[in-house]
């Protein structure tokens, strides 16, 4: 893992405090109410942002509305320049953004943050939105099919990654002609924010972008409740995604859920441990296990049990944690509630009768005292129905379960509700091929933990992960509808 320091000084240029974007205006809540946004490592106020209710929201989308129908007749090439232009700058402030993000989600330097190549990959998109032409009847008839924006959408993102989030989910439903009102999560508000101010800088018209902070269960619920809502995207937790669809099954408004995971490592006997055993670790613990892809289960055939853990709790000792800013691999967890659900479910662990090997606790003292810190944390001897193996915790903790044979390890494998990301690790090409078909799973890695080396890979969730594809060559098309079109002269024969 490589680690870099940043700065501990953020600098304020991009930070607006106080503030949301509704409408291209820098705006307080109605109410003026707000929250406070803390730095997770040592529960420091680092800044305050509106804490907004229906209100906002509804303002938010008569913004939307008035900026819709000039963006959505904007020529689609000139939607991808002011796309480019937002990366171009996005490119410009990488420190600040960078810096921004680490210390709101409280994350060590994780490499260079990917949000300038994601907003280029989706503003290539923006003038390639095509329709067919279709056969008909007659010569008389034309047919064809046009993709058009839904009009004013709506997003609700989680705090583990607000960066790539925001970009992701913005840039292609903008690429495509909506215009959208946003809320960050509470926790991690300010880089969307600061990403919507540079796209402001970059051109990209007042109203288009919009961004409303507050908790979700005001600001958050208000979006899919408002029927002027025409189509919703949501990354974050199995139960509030469910509130969204219902809440969205109730205005007919289509959507896409993505809802984490419980993805396993399926380790054959023959696979290269030396490649394996660093990236299971690094996976578990990378943005402190915050991660929806992070494959949270070893799924090991017996063979080979003793020296994957013996191997797998070395390295995760190795890795070492502290506030973001300082050369660790891992910082804190995001706020109070998940320190003491993941502490919860580390308890469970134990209670249910899993071995602890490596970690269990939450650090004390020092530079630990104040912060949400937990050990990396190693677990064997778990059995497939124990609360560890079946819920995600979404915090550094691995489990593993030892299998018989490579039917047991796909039973195992698919055995929890969640279905996002699944690895193996083998050699062997036929079990290679076997396993990559036979996993319940969105992405599948063979020899990599996290779905890495793919550019443009779709992205999205099997069974309880959610529906729907962000990131890949249809992105954008995803936040459009199809529209047929059949055409004749005035005059024309009677088919
Ligand atoms: P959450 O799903 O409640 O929060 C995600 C977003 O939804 C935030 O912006 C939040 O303000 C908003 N929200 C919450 N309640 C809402 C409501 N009633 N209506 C509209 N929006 C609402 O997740 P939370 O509580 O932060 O984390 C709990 C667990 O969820 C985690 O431990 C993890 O297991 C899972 N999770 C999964 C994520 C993923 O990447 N798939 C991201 C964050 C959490
Ligand atoms: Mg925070």
């Amino acid at each position: 893992m490589t680690i870099t320091s940043p700065s501990p000084t953020l600098s304020e240029s991009i930070l607006v405090d106080g503030l949301q974007l509704i409408g291209g205006e820098w705006v307080p809540s109605v109410t003026g109410r707000t929250i406070e946004v803390i730095n997770p490592a040592n529960r420091e106020v680092i800044a305050r942002i509106p804490r907004s209710d229906a209100a906002d929201v509804e303002a938010a989308i008569d913004a939307a509305e008035r900026a819709f129908p000039a963006w959505r007749d904007l020529n689609a090439t000139a939607r991808a320049a002011l796309l480019f232009r937002w990366a171009q700058l996005i490119e410009e402030h990488t420190a600040e953004i960078d810096q921004l993000e680490s210390q709101e989600v409280g994350r060590p330097h994780w490499g260079p943050p990917p949000m300038a190549g994601q907003l280029r990959f989706i503003a290539g998109q923006a003038d390639k939105v095509q329709g067919v032409s279709l056969p008909t009847y007659s010569p008389e008839t034309l047919g064809f099919t046009l993709r058009e924006p839904y009009g004013v959408v709506g997003g609700i993102i989680p705090w583990n990654a607000p960066g790539p989030m925001f970009v992701t989910e913005v840039g292609a439903a903008i690429a495509a002609g909506n215009t959208i009102v946003m809320k960050p999560a509470e926790d991690a508000p300010l880089t969307p924010l600061a990403l919507a101010k540079l796209a402001l800088e970059a051109g990209i018209p007042a109203g288009v972008i919009n961004v409303v902070t507050g908790y979700g269960h005001e600001a958050g619920a208000a979006i899919p409740a408002s029927p002027r809502i025409r189509r919703m995207g949501f990354t974050g937790s199995p139960f509030t995604g469910s509130l969204i669809m219902a809440a969205c099954a109730k205005n007919l408004t289509p959507l896409h859920l993505e809802l984490g995971g419980k993805s396993p490592q399926v380790v054959f006997p023959d696979a290269d441990l030396d490649q394996a055993i660093p990236a299971m670790a690094t996976g578990i613990t990378l943005n402190t296990g915050q991660i929806c892809a992070a494959g949270s289960r070893v799924v090991v055939l017996r063979s080979i049990h003793d020296e994957v853990v013996e191997r797998l709790a070395t390295q995760m000792q190795k890795i070492t944690y502290g506030p973001w800013h300082q050369p660790v691999n891992m910082g804190p967890l995001i706020n109070e509630k998940q320190h003491s659900r993941v502490l919860g479910y580390i308890e469970a662990g134990r209670k249910e009768g899993a071995d602890l090997v490596t970690g269990g606790g939450a650090p004390q003292g020092g530079d630990y005292g104040n912060g949400f810190f937990v050990q990396p944390t190693l677990f064997d001897n778990v059995s497939p129905d124990m609360t560890i193996a079946q819920e995600e915790i979404f915090g550094p903790v691995l489990s593993v379960i030892a299998v018989d044979d490579e039917q047991e390890a796909v039973r195992v494998a698919n055995g929890t509700d969640y279905g996002l990301v699944a690895s193996v690790w083998t050699r062997d090409v036929g079990i290679a091929v076997r396993m990559s078909r036979a996993l319940q799973a969105g992405q599948v890695g063979v020899n990599n933990a996290l779905g890495a080396g793919v550019i443009g890979g779709p992205f999205g969730g099997y069974k309880n992960s959610g529906f729907g594809r962000t990131m890949g060559a249809d992105s954008v098309l995803e936040w459009t509808q199809v529209k047929t079109v059949s055409m004749r002269p005035a005059g024309a024969p009677r088919i």
